[in-house]
């Protein structure tokens, strides 16, 4: 990555609004749609924004990779902009998605004395911004709080639609709540300093996004995957702006998971979980346990005669032209039952029975009940075979 190359070219700032249902009850301290904006060097600007929401005082919530980088700008822009601030850090990674960080965190609320007034702010990856939502959503019961993603599955994914919530030893995101954030600020120079292996787990989620909603999104990627790839930037700036748009419009129509509609965000993510629970949190990452979910469903979909084997064979070609997993040798070892157990735990099944989002074309997904057994481990196998 060339930064100055990367500097050169200014993208267009977008403003994404998501607009939701005001009505549905909530301790929620204030409107609950917001606005997701994308641009680039914008971190400058969030002191503006939160004093347009009349914020005094703001907690940062970060972890060690970003604390002196992009925790710290944040910092600097509130602090111009009068805003008092202090700054906690937690260590960095999945296993910080836990309740004994978010008691850590309870508690040093409690100690800085925060109040209903005071605003978080969650800057960082996923895990940051899901665990700071969680700690947010359930202090004093419930504080506003603006997510700042600074990775790219976090700002094309889990920084938008309010989903916050920790993982437990018997599966991942066990315990939870839907929490709004009051803006989202994708700032896409941040993904600048975001180590290759990261930069690429994210991929997986933009794909997802092609797979389930959009296909000429899809064929877009196919055409431009190595541009994507190398993190040209007017690229980087369309895949994220594209994934916020089309997660806002999921989370509009369905932001409790309640139609169906949300669960198809969910496309690969049964097995993803379980892969990622069985091989022990931080083994994967999120998005290439993702990347291999998406294997997996497609290729049950496939022997379920839900699609041909060319939808099977142009994902795994747009996955690994981007450099993600289509095969392993983490699950090599694991009991097969273990894998169904912990994805019987899925919180979209009903009654114990599993529930898989599977392909029915390029940009289509249903939701499909009752699937054998035997054809689930079979998908799994096949990319352990491939290995
Ligand atoms: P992460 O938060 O662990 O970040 C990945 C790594 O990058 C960490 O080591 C982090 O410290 C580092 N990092 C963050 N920003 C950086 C930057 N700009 N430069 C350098 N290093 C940086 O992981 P993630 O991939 O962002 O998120 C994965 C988590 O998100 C999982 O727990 C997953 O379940 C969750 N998720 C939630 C949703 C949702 O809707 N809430 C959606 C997708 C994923
Ligand atoms: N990432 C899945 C969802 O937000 O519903």
């Amino acid at each position: 990555m060339i930064l100055n190359e990367w500097r050169r070219h200014n993208v267009e700032r977008h403003k994404i609004n998501v607009r939701l249902d005001e009505s549905v009850a909530t301790t929620q301290p204030a409107a609950r749609s917001y606005t997701v904006h994308v641009g680039d060097t914008i971190l400058q600007d969030i002191g503006g924004l939160l004093k347009t929401d009349c914020v005094q005082r703001a907690v940062i919530v970060s972890d060690q990779s970003v604390n002196a980088t992009h925790a710290k700008t944040v910092a600097e822009a509130l602090q111009d902009a009068a805003i008092t601030i202090d700054q906690l850090t937690i260590p960095s990674g999945e296993a910080s998605k836990s309740l004994a960080e978010a008691e850590r965190l309870w508690n040093e609320f409690a100690r800085l004395k925060i109040d209903r007034k005071t605003a978080i702010l969650a800057v960082g990856g996923g895990v940051i911004g899901d665990l700071t939502g969680f700690v947010a959503a359930t202090f004093s019961r419930g504080l506003d709080f603006w997510q700042v993603p600074t990775t790219l599955v976090a700002q094309v994914d889990s920084a938008i639609g309010g989903k916050t919530g920790v993982n437990l030893p018997a599966g991942k995101n066990l315990v939870g709540a839907f929490w709004q954030p009051r803006g989202v600020v994708a700032d896409i120079s941040t993904l600048t300093t975001l180590p290759d292996r990261e930069y690429v787990s994210g991929l997986a989620e933009v794909v997802k996004y092609g797979m389930i909603l959009d296909t000429d999104f899809f064929h877009w990627l196919e055409d431009n995957a190595l541009r994507v790839r190398d993190r040209e930037k007017r690229s980087v700036a369309h895949i994220v702006r594209r994934s916020a748009e089309l997660k806002t419009l999921v989370v509009e129509r369905d932001e409790r998971e309640i139609t169906g509609l949300r669960a198809c965000l969910n496309y690969g993510h049964t097995f993803a979980h379980a892969f990622e629970t069985a091989t022990g949190y931080g083994t994967l990452l999120h998005g290439e346990a993702v990347s291999l979910g998406m294997m997996a469903a497609a290729s049950l979909a496939c022997s379920l005669n839900r699609i041909d084997q060319l939808v099977v064979d142009r994902q795994q070609k747009l996955l690994e032209t981007l450099g993600l997993p289509v095969s392993t040798t983490t699950l090599n070892g694991i009991e097969d039952n273990d894998l169904l157990g912990i994805m019987s735990q899925d919180k979209k099944n009903i009654g114990g029975k599993l529930r898989f989002i599977l392909p029915s074309a390029i940009g289509e997904v249903e939701t499909v009940d009752n699937v054998c057994h035997e054809f689930v481990i079979s998908a799994i196998n096949k990319l352990c075979r491939d290995a």
